[in-house]
């Protein structure tokens, strides 16, 4: 099923309903009758008024999707790059969820069911269940895999994080589950995140159990080996950061004009764009983008989220946040289509649904940080996107 990505003809999306119902009706908000009876006296004016004020106040907008969007194109439609989506198996039997999913979108990555802490979490032996599983979902509806991710320390299979064999058969153990997952896949699994976050956040090698076992070159071997299992794999190196922290920018470009200077293979980097509506500043993103144009990369906005309450301190979605959101998500797509057409690899959502993102557990606080909300209703984000091509 691998093709190259730059000829393949869109998969069929499923012909849009052109004038669907809005997935929801604004509420209607309203307004009590008043018997306006010209008032007799002087009191009852400044009465109705405060009375009329009191009312506007609390027809204050508590659905920020009051604002009817019927989206007229899907994202895939609209784009002529993939447009991804981070999925979980158990998500892909939910009629709504993948009704949305194969409308919307032309590229899975598995949030977490293609790590080796789950392939290969037995002592040696592998469990590939989760991943045939969304395989065959992707291969019947002629959707492209991104496999993530071969490398993250915090993904390592336990037996492997106790091993306590010499540091060559450690190597040997990453060598072979690396060459394993890569060949097995080779003809449904178009491209790889060799590595994920080999860097810290000050830009220097995290000091993970790879860096203390195999040494600095190790991410340049995880290529290698990689590219020896399959020459026609796209392998990626994935990380956050290098969008507002040049350090970290740096240390990954000097890491790849080293691949390049050695022959080791590598065909793109993964810009993870975990952002906020105001953060980080557009001319930081457009400065990694550049930087990986210039070395003529790839380029995958590979796990984008949004956050509208970064500081923590909002309890409910208004209309100003859908629309700072949707603003946001215009100017990212606008940057993306800056890019070369050859370079695009694509942009990946990390989730569907607000309530299916990671992030409303790890900062412990509301937010609203995609494209759909709780009920599968479009957001205005969605709109930011499609008016943005
Ligand atoms: O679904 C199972 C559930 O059945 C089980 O009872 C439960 C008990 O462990 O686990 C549930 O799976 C969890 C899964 O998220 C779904 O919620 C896994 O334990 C948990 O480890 C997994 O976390 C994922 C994390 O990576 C670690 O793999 C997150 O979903 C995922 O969003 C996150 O994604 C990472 C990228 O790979 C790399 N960049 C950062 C990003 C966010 O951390």
């Amino acid at each position: 099923m691998k093709d190259s990505l730059r000829d393949r003809s869109k998969p069929r999306s499923r012909q849009m309903n052109r004038n669907p119902q809005p997935l929801f009706q604004p509420k209607q908000h309203d307004l009590p009758s008043i018997n306006l009876q010209p008032m007799k006296t002087q009191i009852q004016l400044p009465i109705l008024l405060l009375l009329l004020l009191q009312i506007a106040c609390k027809q204050e907008v508590t659905d920020p999707l009051s604002t009817t969007y019927s989206p007229e194109r899907s994202l895939k439609e609209a784009a002529d790059f993939p447009v991804g989506l981070a999925t979980q198996t158990w998500m892909l039997d939910m009629p709504q969820y993948s009704e949305i999913l194969d409308t919307e979108f032309n590229s899975l990555t598995a949030e977490y069911e293609m790590k080796q802490n789950i392939t290969h979490a037995g002592d040696g032996s592998y469990d590939w269940s989760a991943t045939d599983q969304l395989l065959a979902y992707a291969r019947d509806r002629d959707i492209r895999v991104h496999g993530h991710a071969l490398l993250w320390h915090q993904a390592i299979a336990p037996w492997l994080e106790q091993f306590q064999g010499t540091d060559e058969a450690f190597a040997d153990h990453v060598r072979t589950y690396i060459q394993e997952a890569v060949r097995r896949h080779a003809d449904d699994v178009t491209s790889w995140d060799v590595v994920n976050e080999a860097f810290d956040d000050k830009g220097i090698w995290r000091n993970s159990l790879f860096l203390q076992r195999m040494g600095e070159d190790y991410v340049a071997q995880c290529f290698q080996w990689a590219n020896e299992a399959d020459s026609s794999v796209l392998l990626f190196y994935n990380d956050y950061g290098m969008i507002w922290d040049e350090d970290k920018l740096n240390a990954m470009l000097a890491m790849i004009d080293d691949f390049r200077n050695r022959g080791i293979a590598i065909h793109g980097v993964g810009l993870q764009m975990h952002i906020a509506y105001n953060w980080p500043n557009i001319s930081h993103i457009q400065r990694a983008v550049d930087a990986l144009v210039e070395r003529d990369l790839l380029i995958h906005f590979s796990e984008v989220d949004i956050r509208v309450n970064p500081n923590g301190n909002r309890d409910h979605f208004t209309e100003k946040m859908a629309i700072d959101q949707q603003q946001r998500v215009e100017e990212i797509v606008h940057l993306y289509q800056s890019i070369p057409a050859h370079l695009q690899f694509g942009i990946t959502f990390w989730g569907l649904r607000d309530t299916d993102s990671w992030l409303l557990g790890f900062w412990g606080n509301p937010d609203w940080p995609l494209l759909f909300d709780e009920q599968y209703r479009y957001k205005l984000a969605h709109k930011g996107f499609v008016e943005a091509l």
